[in-house]
């Protein structure tokens, strides 16, 4: 890689040596063949947008390795994936060896190419025995995630110490209670939504204090989405008020529990103080794409009277299969940072992305990111690995195929790979701003 082309001085000094250049994925959208979970049902009972199947998504149950090779030429050395609890526990408190063996290959894969695995526990998908018994809206819910997370960390402790515990509650429970587009698919359910969250939070801590007895050096956290919102008509109040209601319950949900062990409004209905979650995360995971705009939408029932729309002429990637996927912003990751700096502790982009099928706009969303992440860290910023969201394309959710994530393009019915130029681009950034590079 040609570093010697790249203007300006001591460039890579920003960067920590150690900083993590990654890229992010999750089991159901790339390992193929899960048909155990609650999104396998969601997509036979015709859910999925796109009327897409995951099918073998990118085969990464079988061939996971060959996607690393890709990731290793490219520079990239932090790979985050989930595990698949639907495999690993088929039925309550069965485990199947053979599955939490291949986990054990695929991290060791990882770590054999100089890649260091970051492992989420939850990432939107349980196994159908779980949700038929109500999922997190259960109050056993905590003991069971608890004694899946004691397996796991036994399992594969000695290979990885990097842990994502949930990725998302506050998407999995608005999507899946609140907004009806994801799995369960419940609509306007706010005290079912707020008592999963309050679960959530108390499962994420049993978790965390979980692994901390079963691994000295453990690094754990959650991933919490962040979206900027700005009100559709900023001279109009009714606007201002919706989109600063959205964004403070949306983006501060379960955070705001585990840095103050209390819940905001409405969970606080439930119980005043939820003490056990207080401070516990070893770091801030942030996952952030776009911005949307809130507005007041008084025909618009379904969606609970309000709307989120992206004016046309702001800088997007491709439209969902019915609404937009949000405007590419990438100024508002500092905002984002900003949000979760009370913490104090150190902070991971764990995803940030672009549905781009063409790459018409990925390569200027990848360089004004890292161009963030110089500015961020320059003025101290205690941040320690950045994720794109995601290596090779794969299975998104309700938009099945249809949204393209992948720096390198997928072709599901013969499973080839093709680099898009992004790929080319974050290879050269990673080599550009690597202190640990010798050329
Ligand atoms: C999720 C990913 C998803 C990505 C792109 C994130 O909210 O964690 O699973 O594919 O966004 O939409």
């Amino acid at each position: 890689m040609d570093t010697h082309s790249w203007p300006g001085e001591n460039l890579n000094s920003t960067f920590p040596a150690d900083f993590a250049w990654g890229v992010a994925t999750s089991a159901h959208q790339v390992e193929g063949e899960n048909f155990n979970n609650q999104w396998h049902a969601w997509e036979r009972n015709g859910r999925i947008k796109s009327r897409d199947s995951v099918g073998l998504a990118c085969d990464w149950w079988k061939n996971a390795e060959q996607d690393f090779d890709l990731a290793k030429s490219l520079g990239i050395n932090a790979l985050r994936l989930s595990v698949e609890w639907s495999r690993i526990e088929p039925s309550p408190g069965q485990w199947d060896h053979a599955a939490l063996a291949r986990y054990r290959d695929i991290l060791k894969a990882l770590r054999d190419r100089g890649i260091r695995p970051f492992v989420t526990l939850h990432h939107f998908t349980n196994p159908l025995w779980f949700e038929s018994k109500g999922g997190f809206a259960a109050a056993e819910s905590v003991a069971v995630f608890q004694r899946f997370t004691r397996r796991v960390l036994a399992a594969l402790g000695d290979l990885c110490s990097d842990w994502t515990t949930f990725n998302e509650p506050n998407v999995y429970s608005a999507l899946g209670y609140f907004l009806g587009e994801f799995p369960p698919g419940e609509r306007g359910s706010f005290l079912k939504a707020a008592r999963v969250t309050e679960n959530l939070c108390r499962a994420h801590a049993a978790a965390y204090r979980t692994i901390h007895a079963l691994q000295a050096n453990a690094n754990v956290g959650w991933a919490q989405h962040f979206v900027v919102f700005k009100p559709t008509r900023p001279e109009s109040a009714i606007d201002r008020w919706i989109s600063a209601f959205i964004d403070r319950r949306f983006n501060n949900n379960f955070a705001e529990t585990i840095e103050t062990g209390r819940s905001p409004f409405p969970l606080n209905h439930f119980r005043r103080h939820l003490d056990e979650v207080k401070d516990t995360c070893d770091y801030i995971g942030i996952n952030y794409y776009s911005r949307l705009r809130a507005g007041f939408a008084p025909r618009s029932p379904k969606t609970l009277f309000f709307q989120l729309t992206v004016p046309s002429h702001k800088p997007q990637g491709d439209h969902g299969v019915e609404i937009p996927y949000g405007e590419a912003y990438p100024d508002g990751l500092r905002r984002a940072v900003e949000r979760f700096k009370s913490f104090k502790k150190p902070i991971y982009i764990l995803e940030n992305g672009v549905p781009d099928r063409n790459d018409r706009i990925r390569p200027w969303l990848l360089e004004s990111t890292v161009e963030q992440l110089r500015g961020l860290l320059a003025e101290g910023t205690d941040l320690r690995g950045y994720f794109h969201w995601t290596l090779t394309d794969n299975f998104e959710w309700n938009e099945g195929w249809h949204l393209r994530f992948g720096l390198i393009e997928l072709d599901t019915k013969t499973q080839e790979r093709k680099m898009r130029p992004s790929a080319q681009l974050y290879s050269q950034l990673i080599h550009r701003f690597s202190r640990n590079r010798t050329h």
